[in-house]
């Protein structure tokens, strides 16, 4: 879908979506276009009493042409509550409807009301209610292409569901301001949607190399992309994370992301080392001869949702140019049960030197993990490591689906983190780590084993994490919960994989470490 921004309605408009605010009120802009179209939208607004109440919709067959096939008016409510995450949500709403109607193509008309004309007791100068038009039109535009997504390649007989919304015309007069917003914003929508189709692949065709090779792609953007194979993590000692792959045909991958937008010598932090980000990248989690049974295993191939982000996020910050360096780290496996597979009783050196007792192979991406997030300390020095993991499926008896779980070993990071997410609508809830939970990971016969005890699964799995951070800070994210959803979408995610992790990282990273 191709969205554009335009300061004046275009002659062909196709649908017309206006705003209403809560009482009936118009913008100028609209009471001008009602006056001369003789009143259609006054008298829908006074005789069907629509009142403008958020996120309502009502859609009017309009009588004379002029390029337009129908108006729809979009309740906007108190415009002072009418901020960014209402306008993304009309904007995915509106999108909504204008599939069902076949539409396709729509100029969208929306904007708050002048302030005298919003009755607000607010003092004028109050930041609260202020959404900035241009801010406004940006986001509507996210929600409508976020909600657009679809993920049909391998759907051969669809001509009567094929999408019919080609275009998407923002209407605002502060159209060159919320370009250069949407410059941002669709790369993080694109971000989102690369994330996405990761997750929605199937495994029999996005098994790791080929996931290796798609994110090969990101150097058309300027990231350097490094593929290491199986000999090459051999020589590095990374026996953990080939242990895992061992019982697969598809040999592992690791792939290191760099992207660098600092100028050289320029910008207070560049010594500080770059951010780092480390995905959990199982391609297909059968359990291994820990097997899962049939039920349980529908879904894994979900189970690279954290490397899924990791790219995504590399992706969103290579488009915008963001000003920072960043490295993204990817360890990609298949978790099959096979002859040469690990086994349960496996003891392996990992290639920080510590020994794992393997007594679960299905607890395998936190054996992905120990290599990978070693291998990124030790070779980057990174001013903070966040790695991201369908860990567990204990997160989701913990937070179910609202949620991802959070563990970290700095209070600064774990805030920081946790307001980026309630901002972007990724919720994450902090849990604790301590050294009594640590204790549950004692072997009999080496440094450690690779399950806890009964209770706490989330926690003794970043407990596990931990052990292969030294000081630096670091942050785990359990997303096991968010990285797919089955049954009702939510209005912005509208398919399987949710491309969770994008929007929460790259706002923390706008928030508190560019420039
Ligand atoms: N990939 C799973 C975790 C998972 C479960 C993600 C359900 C999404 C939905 C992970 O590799 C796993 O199997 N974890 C085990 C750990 C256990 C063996 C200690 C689990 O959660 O059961
Ligand atoms: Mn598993
Ligand atoms: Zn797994």
């Amino acid at each position: 879908m191709d969205i554009s921004f335009s300061s004046s309605l275009t002659n062909s408009p196709g649908a017309l979506v206006v705003s209403v605010a809560e009482g009936g009120i118009l913008t100028p802009s609209v009471a001008r276009f009602d006056r001369e179209s003789g009143g259609a939208i006054s008298n829908a607004v006074s005789q069907v009493k629509f009142s403008g109440k958020p996120r309502k919709l009502l859609e009017l067959v309009t009588p004379n042409g002029a390029g337009i096939t129908r108006i729809i008016l979009a309740g906007i409510g108190k415009p002072a509550s009418f901020d960014a995450n209402a306008a993304e949500d009309l904007g995915a709403s509106i999108v909504k409807q204008l599939l069902a109607g076949g539409e396709s193509s729509a100029s969208v008309m929306i904007d708050l009301p002048p302030r005298k004309a919003q009755k607000s007791k607010k003092p004028r100068n109050t930041r609260r209610a202020g959404i900035s038009s241009a801010e406004l039109a940006a986001r509507i535009a996210l929600g409508a292409y976020l909600h657009s997504y679809r993920f049909d390649h391998y759907r051969t007989k669809q001509d009567n569901e094929k999408p019919s919304l080609k275009k998407i015309t923002v209407v605002t007069r502060t159209e060159v301001r919320a370009k250069a917003l949407w410059f941002n914003l669709s790369a993080i929508a694109q971000g989102t949607m690369l994330a996405r189709d990761l997750v929605n692949e199937p495994p029999n065709i996005l098994h790791p190399k080929e996931l290796a090779k798609r994110i090969k792609f990101l150097s058309k953007l300027g990231v350097k992309v490094e593929v290491l194979d199986e000999v090459q993590m051999k020589k590095l000692g990374m026996n953990m994370l080939l242990a895992v792959g061992k019982g697969s045909k598809q040999p592992s991958q690791l792939v290191v992301m760099r992207w660098n937008g600092k100028k050289k010598g320029k910008g207070k932090n560049k010594a500080a080392g770059p951010l780092a980000f480390v995905g959990k990248g199982v391609c297909f989690d059968s359990g291994g001869l820990s097997l899962k049974p049939g039920n349980s295993m529908v879904g894994m191939k979900g189970d690279m949702g954290g490397a899924a982000a990791v790219v995504g996020l590399m992706h969103t910050l290579a488009k915008r140019r963001a000003v920072v360096d960043a490295v993204g780290v990817v360890g990609l496996v298949e978790n099959m049960p096979d002859g040469t597979a690990m086994r349960p009783d496996d003891v392996v050196t990992t290639m920080s030197g510590q020994t794992v007792e393997v007594l679960n192979t299905d607890a395998e991406g936190r054996l992905v993990l120990a290599d990978a997030l070693w291998y990124t300390q030790n070779r980057f020095k990174p001013r903070l490591i966040i790695n991201l993991a369908t860990l567990t499926g204990a997160i989701i008896v913990s937070l179910g689906r609202e949620h991802a779980g959070l563990f970290s070993n700095n209070d600064m990071l774990a805030a920081r983190i946790a307001s980026a997410g309630q901002i972007e609508g990724e919720a994450v809830w902090r849990l604790p780590l301590s050294a009594a939970y640590d204790q549950l990971l004692k072997s009999k016969i080496a440094d450690m084993k690779n399950i806890g005890g009964q209770g706490a699964g989330s926690i003794t799995a970043a407990q596990f994490l931990q052990r292969f951070v030294n000081d630096v800070p670091w942050a785990h994210l359990d997303i096991a919960g968010v990285a797919w959803q089955d049954g009702d979408r939510k209005l912005k995610i509208p398919s399987w994989g949710t491309g969770w992790g994008v929007r929460i990282l790259n706002r923390l990273i706008t928030d508190h470490y560019e420039r």
